[in-house]
Formats: structure tokens, sequence, C-alpha cells
């Protein structure tokens, strides 16, 4: 097993690697086809084999797919892995609804989660985003009980704001914030970023490439079946103007002989220890390539250019990550 770097979630949270593996893309998200199966469950155990052992699902994930799949990967090695669920979001028909975090509610998704992961105990267990209409005291509370029962051992949260971070670790000590993260999406860095830090919560940063702007393989117009072009930030000109900004990733990439992919990922493991990139991956291709950008490292002029060319707010519309 490889050596990769560890993060703690929280102040004293538990230790896991630094690089998340994402599995939500290994199934049908939004209506599409559902990536190699086999495929994916060999990307798992090619992660825990090189010692990435945070993986990430949710119960909503292809309805119940993701989990039932990542359950058959960590089949005969669950002590190799730490496996993070979020819950409450209510899709019909690849259409998202709203969510649903009813304590009621909560008691009954946590068991089908059980269920379909084959496990007894989830490591992490976190509401996908808060519900309006449900106060953030009974939510946290609820899966502060569910740890009492041992159906959970920490707790995390996603997508939430300052204030709603506050409450919730005023219940119970939240371990890590979920929240998208990118060269393209910095407006945590104000408010969110801070809190997390001062409350010594762990971040979990998801969406690096920012639905793979930064990959730098996109090109304008996208194809109209493109599932992208329902984000204003892929439109016409929108679109035209951020990838001018992806051709300054492409070039310092190029200087350094690394793909913007690997900037992109290692941009946001930077920003600090208590950081972990949480990135998408289902195919093995892909772990060579990532796992080598958390060795990168950036002088302080290449971190400067990459600040200024993606200053907040320069990447013209947004994707369901506006905030
Ligand atoms: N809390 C939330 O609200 C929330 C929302 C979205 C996602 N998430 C979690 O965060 C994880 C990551 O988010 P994400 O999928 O939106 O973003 P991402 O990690 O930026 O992934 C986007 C795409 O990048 C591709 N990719 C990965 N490595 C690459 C490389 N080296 N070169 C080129 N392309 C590469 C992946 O393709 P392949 O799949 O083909 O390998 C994936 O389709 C998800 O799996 C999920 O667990 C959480």
């Amino acid at each position: 097993m490889k050596n990769i770097e560890q993060i703690n979630l929280g102040t004293n949270g538990p230790l896991v690697s630094k690089l998340g593996l994402g599995c939500m893309r290994m199934s049908s998200i939004w209506g599409g086809p559902t990536p190699d199966e086999t495929e994916s469950i060999a990307t798992i155990h090619a992660a825990l084999d090189n010692g990435i052992n945070f993986l990430n699902t949710g119960d909503f994930y292809g309805a119940g797919h993701n989990e039932l799949l990542v359950g058959k990967a960590v089949k005969g090695r669950r002590n190799d892995a730490f496996i993070s669920v979020k819950f409450g979001a209510i899709f019909h028909n690849g259409q998202w609804l709203g969510m649903d975090l009813r304590p009621i509610s909560i008691r009954n998704f946590i068991n089908y989660s059980l269920t379909r992961l084959g496990i007894e105990t989830i490591d992490l267990y976190q509401p996908s985003r808060m519900d309006g209409s449900v106060p953030v005291e009974d939510i946290i509370g609820t899966v502060a009980d569910l740890i009492k029962e041992g159906k959970v051992r920490y707790l995390g949260v996603s997508e939430i704001t300052s204030k709603q971070l506050r409450t919730a670790n005023s219940v119970y000590p939240v371990s890590a914030l979920e929240i998208g993260y990118s060269l393209a999406d910095r407006q945590i860095e104000g408010e969110l970023l801070p809190t997390a830090k001062e409350l010594g919560i762990g971040v979990v940063a998801f969406a690096n490439t920012a639905e793979g702007l930064l990959t730098g393989e996109m090109k304008a117009p996208l194809a109209a079946n493109d599932y992208h072009s329902h984000f204003s930030r892929f439109q016409g000109d929108n679109l035209i103007k951020n990838l001018e900004k992806v051709e300054v990733l492409k070039a310092l990439a190029a200087e350094k002989g690394v793909t913007p992919t690997q900037l992109a990922i290692s941009w946001v493991n930077a920003q600090g220890d208590h950081i972990m990139p949480l990135v998408s991956m289902s195919k093995r291709s892909r772990l060579s390539e990532n796992m080598a950008a958390m060795e990168m490292t950036f002088s302080a002029g290449e971190m400067e250019k990459l600040n200024t060319t993606f200053a907040s707010g320069t990447i013209l519309g947004g994707t369901y990550l506006q905030r």
C-alpha cells in the first residue's frame, strides 16, 4: 500500500486519506447511462490499495445504486475504507424535488443505507443540504442520536451556510464540511472556509474541476445534448470568456509538464492542511494522475498567477453550485 498523505477530519476526528474518492459518477445521476460497473469497482479497489480510504457516496446517487456498488466494493475489506454518505435529497426520474430531513425520515434513510452498503456503521453521515422546513437543531440532533445508537461514527454537513455550520457544531461536533470549491468557485473563501477553520472542522472540497471546465478538454460551443449546457457557465459568451481563463491554466500546466486537472486539484490541496480534494474517478486510469497532483507544489509566482486569473467572480455564470 502506498503511503498517501492523511488529514484529520475535525480537531479530534478520524485520520483519513487527504485525497478522497468521489463515487457519484459511478452511477447514473441525471438519467444518463450507468458507467461500467466492473471498472468502477476496480477503481475503488485500486484506490484502497493505494491508501485512498475516503469513499464518498449518497443514498440518492442512482437511487441506491451507488451505495450497492460501494457495498460490493468494500465487501471483505471494510476496515480499509472510510465511508461517507449523504442523505436527504429527493429525486424522481432524475429530477431534484427537494430535501426531506424530518427526523422520522432520517431514521428511515439510515437503515436503507446500512442495508445497501452491507455494513453496520456509517463512518461519516451528512445531510446533503439543509431543509428550510426543519430546524438545523432537529436535523443534527437526529444524527447525534444515530451516533449514540452506533449506526454512525461521525457527523458531517454539506453545502451549508456559515451560520448553519455554527448552529450545527453547537448541537454536536461537526467533523467535516463537504463543499464545492475550485479555482472557478471561490465564494466560500469569504466566510465559510474561515468559519470551518475556526471551529476545527475538516473541509471535503468537491467539484475541483468545476464540472469539467478546468480539465482543459472543453470546447465551445457544447453539443446541444451535453448536460453542461443547462448551466449558464457553459452557455454562449460566458463559455467563450471562461475558456479564455482556462487557457492560462493550460499554459501554466504545459510549462510545469502537468495536466490542467492536476493543477486544479493541487491548487485545492494547497489551500490548507485541513482541506481534502474529493475527486470523482470512475476509471482506474485517473488514479495515478490525480495522486500525482497531491505531490505538486507551486512557486509564489505561480500561485499569484492562478489567484489573479481566477479571482473570485471572474468565472462567469454558475452551475448548480451558484450561491
Ligand atoms: N455535497 C454535494 O453537494 C456534492 C455535489 C457533487 C458531488 N459531490 C461529491 O464530490 C465528488 C466529486 O465531485 P464532481 O464529480 O462534481 O467533480 P470532479 O471531481 O471535478 O469530477 C468531474 C469529472 O472529472 C473527471 N476527472 C477526474 N479526474 C480527471 C482527470 N485526471 N482528467 C480529466 N478528467 C478527470 C471525472 O471523470 P470520470 O468519472 O470519467 O473519471 C468526473 O466526471 C462526487 O463524486 C461526489 O461524491 C458532492
